[in-house]
């Protein structure tokens, strides 16, 4: 196995390791991000087990030293399992999360004390970089769940937000709505709920110029659009979902 690395925005470092035996034949890949600055932040510390691969990627690209910040959509072991190793190897480095996330797994199971952010707020990670931590709770997945946006190149780190199966390019214009349709139909990861359509809606605000998915290429493009159509389906799939048990009953 080995991890590929992109830049896929200005200073943001996409690391991206294929699994061929998850959903065969597709496959199924796992991305890192690294956002260069001052303070370099990880998004994503990929798995316990495969920290060694990840380790060598990362130091490709800084010295280990000088990572500062490691944060994650939500709390699973694609998303966190190699945060203590990352601790141990990064003495600057500390873990950062939201508040739910951090009240209900990280004060205890990260070894060093997180950062605990509140909606929206930021980290500067100087260098021009700047990011903010925007809670989704449940979205797609993990009452901890949130998102990362890149101010300055507008790219946002979507996380589990797209999952899609296979081994695309690094950075496509493409379609990633039918894709991740697709994948959520074979793996039906979501937590639908009611406030998904609005939670994803919500994203497209930010009018992000480059989506940065965690199982799928990164897009490039009008990512409002995309977020709108996402959120779109999963309002039906919501509806279907909250619908059937009554007419079930009836
Ligand atoms: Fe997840
Ligand atoms: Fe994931």
């Amino acid at each position: 196995m080995e991890t590929r690395i992109s830049e896929i925005a200005s200073g943001i470092y996409r690391l991206s390791t294929f699994v061929p035996d998850i959903a065969p034949p597709a496959g199924f890949c796992f991305n890192q991000f690294l956002v260069l600055g001052d303070e370099p932040l990880m998004f994503h510390t990929g798995l316990r087990k495969m920290f060694p691969l990840y380790r060598n990627a990362v130091s490709r690209l800084i010295s280990l030293e000088r990572l500062r910040w490691i944060t994650f959509g939500h709390y699973e072991a694609d998303e966190c399992g190699a945060m203590n190793e990352w601790l141990a190897v990064a003495p600057q480095a500390q873990a950062a999360h939201g508040q739910t996330g951090c009240l209900v797994s990280l004060n205890d199971m990260a070894d060093r004390a997180p950062r605990v952010l509140k909606d929206r707020e930021t980290i500067d990670l100087g260098g021009g970089k700047r990011v903010r931590f925007i809670d989704t709770p449940h979205t797609p997945h993990g009452w901890d769940a949130g998102v990362l946006y890149e101010e300055s190149t507008q790219t946002l780190l979507c996380g589990d937000l797209f999952t899609q199966l296979g081994n695309g390019p690094a950075l496509t214009d493409g379609d990633i709505v039918g894709p991740a349709i697709a994948a959520e139909d074979l793996f039906q990861y979501s937590c639908l709920n009611p406030n998904m359509g609005t939670t994803i809606r919500g994203l497209s605000k930010l009018a992000p110029r480059t989506l940065a998915l965690m199982h799928g290429p990164s897009f490039s493009g009008d990512g409002a659009a995309a977020l709108r159509v996402l959120a779109d389906d999963y309002d039906r799939r919501v509806g279907r979902a909250f619908a059937a048990p009554q007419s079930a009953a009836a």
